[in-house]
């Protein structure tokens, strides 16, 4: 017996580093998916495959290190919640650079939750399985706001408010969006540090800057509802800002963000927890000039429509 089960990436919106504060988030699930099948073996073994490499897991040995921290936590989740172990094949199929601030590691999570826990024949709810996918994120780095986990498992648009551990679904907009990849790798954590070390030099002025960008993710939210998608560009050339000074850009995400706009984006922002990673452009006309301009600067640019589709069976047999 086989499952393939696949999850989407995501891009914030609105809201990051604001959200590690209380404040809301506002991300969307990405046209870009990565699929898990899982596979009955013979050999008693987790054996987890993903492009050229791959490695061969002991059950006694499930520890979540190294390139399949994630894959091998879900595992362990997914086999606690069965009450049983099972020889399985992993294999990982991405279309979504990791480390990039895409939600590679919540998708990855998410789907090999939905594929083997259809294989023990665990029927498991959304809800349950966003929330065994956030325990791996906690897991394996520590800390991580459920907006990735979140988003992968239900797609479409999700307004986050951690600290009423609740989401809502906004009803879908287009919303067409460019990805600009710096291909610069950067680490969430470091990140996070980096924005808590400020806010402790300069309390007064970083708490108004985060109070400032939970005021946007509302903003955002109340016009993508009453599809008024007129001043979402301006709302996110201003998150931008409040990210730069909040220090969570660089040389290159700005020069991103502004060739984008320069190129006829409404607006852009760096996406995620910035150092590198990604920037997003709202480009509802001029798409293709926005392409070349980020192409222009040496680094890879993609269409990446928001998604209604969340977690999903793709295949069992
Ligand atoms: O780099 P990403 O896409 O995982 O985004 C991190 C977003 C932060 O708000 C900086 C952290 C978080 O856990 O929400």
């Amino acid at each position: 017996m086989a499952v393939i089960a696949s999850a989407p990436g995501k891009v914030i919106l609105f809201g990051e580093h604001a959200v590690v504060y209380g404040e809301p988030s506002l991300a969307g699930a990405i046209d870009k998916r990565i699929y898990v099948k899982a596979e009955e073996n013979s050999d008693k073994k987790i054996r987890i495959i993903s492009g050229d490499y791959s490695e061969i897991v002991e059950f006694s040995n499930l520890k979540p290190e190294g390139r399949f921290r994630y894959v091998k936590k879900a595992v362990e989740l997914v086999f606690n919640k069965a009450n049983e172990t099972l020889g399985i094949d992993i294999i990982v199929n991405s279309q979504l650079p990791p480390a990039s601030g895409l939600g590679s590691s919540a998708a990855v999570s998410v789907a090999t939750i939905a594929s083997l826990s259809r294989l023990f024949g665990i029927a498991l709810e959304k809800k349950e399985i966003a929330r065994l996918g956030h325990r791996v994120e906690l897991e394996v780095q520590g800390a991580a706001s459920p907006t990735d986990t979140l988003t992968s498992t239900f797609g479409g648009m999700l307004f986050i408010e951690p600290t009423k551990k609740r989401h809502i679904n906004i009803a879908f907009s287009e919303l067409p969006l460019v990805i600009g990849y710096t291909a610069d790798p950067r680490s969430t954590a470091e990140l996070v540090k980096s924005v808590r070390e400020r806010r402790e030099r300069h309390p007064e002025i970083i708490d108004s800057i985060i109070a400032q960008i939970g005021n946007i993710t509302r903003k955002a939210r109340h016009f993508l509802e009453e599809k008024n998608l007129e001043s979402i560009g301006e709302l996110m050339d201003i998150n931008h800002g409040l990210l730069e000074a909040l220090g969570v850009s660089t040389e290159k995400l700005s020069r991103l963000v502004y060739v984008s706009r320069n190129a006829g984006a409404r607006g852009a922002k760096l996406t995620g927890a910035g150092g590198g990673g990604c920037m997003i452009a709202y480009t509802p006309e001029n798409e293709e000039e926005v392409i070349k301009a980020i192409a222009k600067e040496g680094c890879e640019a993609f269409k990446a429509p928001i998604t209604k589709e969340g977690v999903r069976i793709e295949k069992e047999k």
